[in-house]
């Protein structure tokens, strides 16, 4: 039996150890945040984020072996393994503002470590690092030898996706473990991997040296994104040519060498980690002289914010290139469905884009309002939150699909488009609607990578 311990209850922390503690009853597993508002929603009945299935691992697990506290240095003190799961958000200040992993949380929690432990520790790196961090954690922890604690650094990055997590962690494709090839590296590196042991086929657990383990998950996210910047290129040319970028995705991805998945041409990819991890790798690139990798990189991202702008400039131009005054509801705020998160959230980015032209937006979401209205700041007072999608559309001129939720899909347009001002627009910013049947039922239809069904030239 391990004590286990997690620093940082966020999206990653909160679901990745309670399936740990599903899946390992004979561990303690403890989960810590600096945040106590948050530890108090993990203890009660409506959890701090919303991911389906994450409400029955934690009926399963919390109380028995699962704890969310706020005691952080007694929890240190009484832990064998700690996991680092702090947040990694891009620098906005100083040195590679913009670019660099704002690594202060991440060296909070080392330095807290270090001052409460009194016994050998494993420290797992959970949170997306850029290469070469979990050397300055081997640093800050073994800066005071005097102390005769030892302590091991793992990498195990997560690979979960918001909105699939316990799915996810509960069958991944594989688990990363990278250590040090040293004896007591390795004896750590196997503890871990006896963690996972526990619920994923040891042939799907992968070990590595440490940096390869901190690159990979770098390099795992910028492939990813890659796959998307590049349908969404393609998607640009397809409405200039009259090609149809549903039909194209689908002869590319039958390509068993290129596959089907992430292929989806969209308003562009949203999610705090995307943008986060390949600007990360670009300064990577660049600091260590190597600009003609980095700019490679860096288009991924600027693909992605011009397929954004882009889309607001087909709804400014289809409705006569005027929006101002102009009431149009917005069908998501989450940057994909199934999660309430609206971090780097591409419908932010349009409801900022069309507020710029002074149109008078509602946006309507299942559950991501809440997160959407703190986002937008000082904005969300020019915006109208309405939870019923028939209520936001009213007298609307257009609405905009933002967010690929299903409940969008399976709506009463021929209602919807009754109360509607005429001419009424619809933009499938997900192509998940049935185009031609709206186009029917009198809308005037612009969708992503397709060429627009209206009923004026
Ligand atoms: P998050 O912001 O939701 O959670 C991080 C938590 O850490 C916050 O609640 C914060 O209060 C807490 N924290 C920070 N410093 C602390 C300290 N010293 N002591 C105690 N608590 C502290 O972030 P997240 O989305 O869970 O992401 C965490 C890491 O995992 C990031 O590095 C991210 O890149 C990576 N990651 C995220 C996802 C995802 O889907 N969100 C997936 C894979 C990897
Ligand atoms: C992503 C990765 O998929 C995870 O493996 C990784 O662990 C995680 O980032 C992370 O490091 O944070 P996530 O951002 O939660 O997970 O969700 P994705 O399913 O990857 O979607 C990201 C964005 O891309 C969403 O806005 C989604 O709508 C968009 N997307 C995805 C597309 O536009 N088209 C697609 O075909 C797929």
């Amino acid at each position: 039996m391990s004590s286990i311990l997690c620093i940082g209850a966020g999206y990653v922390g909160g679901p990745t150890m309670a399936v740990i503690a599903k899946n390992c009853p004979q561990h303690r597993v403890v989960v810590v945040d600096a945040n106590a508002e948050r530890i108090a929603a993990w203890n009660s009945a409506r959890l701090p984020i919303y991911e389906p299935g994450l409400d029955q691992v934690i009926a399963q697990a919390r109380g028995r072996n699962l704890f969310f506290r706020t005691d952080t240095e007694a929890q240190i003190a009484a832990a064998d393994i700690i996991f680092v799961s702090v947040n990694t958000p891009t620098k906005t200040f100083g040195e590679g503002a913009g670019r660099a992993a704002n690594l202060q949380y991440w060296e909070r929690a080392a330095r807290q470590i270090l001052e409460h432990s009194r016994t050998p520790k494993i420290v797992v790196e959970k949170s997306t690092l850029p290469v070469r961090t979990a050397e300055a954690m081997e640093r800050i922890l073994n800066s005071q030898p005097g102390r005769g604690v030892h302590f091991d650094v793992i990498s195990n990055p997560e690979f979960l996706a918001e909105g699939s997590a316990i799915h996810d962690l509960e069958h991944p494709d594989r688990v990363l473990i990278g250590g040090k090839s040293t004896p007591s590296g390795r004896a750590a590196v196997e503890q871990i991997v006896a963690i996972y042991e526990s619920w994923v086929p040891r042939e799907r657990i992968i070990t590595t040296n440490l940096w390869s383990g901190e690159l990979a998950k770098l390099a795992a996210n910028a492939f990813l994104a890659q796959r998307i910047s590049s349908i969404n290129a393609i998607s640009a040319l397809c409405e200039r040519t009259g090609a149809d970028i549903t039909e194209v995705a689908h002869a590319i991805g039958t390509d068993s060498r290129i596959g089907p998945r992430f292929l989806r041409a969209s308003v562009g990819f949203g999610g705090s980690c995307f943008r986060k991890d390949i600007l990360n790798l670009v300064y990577l690139c660049e600091h260590h002289g190597l600009p003609e990798v980095a700019a490679y990189w860096e288009q991924v991202v600027l693909m992605n914010e011009y397929q954004q702008r882009r889309f607001g400039s087909v709804m400014l131009e289809a409705m006569f290139n005027t929006v101002a005054g102009k009431r149009i509801a917005l069908f998501g705020a989450a940057f994909k469905a199934n999660t309430g998160d609206t971090r780097e959230s591409p419908a932010l980015n349009v409801c900022r884009e069309l507020l710029d032209e002074r149109a008078e937006l509602v946006i309507t979401d299942p559950y991501a309002l809440d997160n959407a209205r703190a986002d937008l700041g000082a904005a969300a007072e020019r915006v109208e939150f309405e939870p019923d999608p028939y209520k936001a559309a009213q007298g609307a001129h257009a609405i905009a699909i933002l967010t690929e939720w299903q409940q969008f899909a399976e709506l009463d347009y021929e209602a919807i488009y009754r109360d509607m001002v005429k001419p009424a627009f619809i933009f499938d910013g997900r192509n998940i609607l049935d185009h031609a049947q709206l186009h029917r039922l009198g809308f005037n239809v612009y969708a992503i990578g397709k060429p627009p069904l209206a009923h004026f030239d």
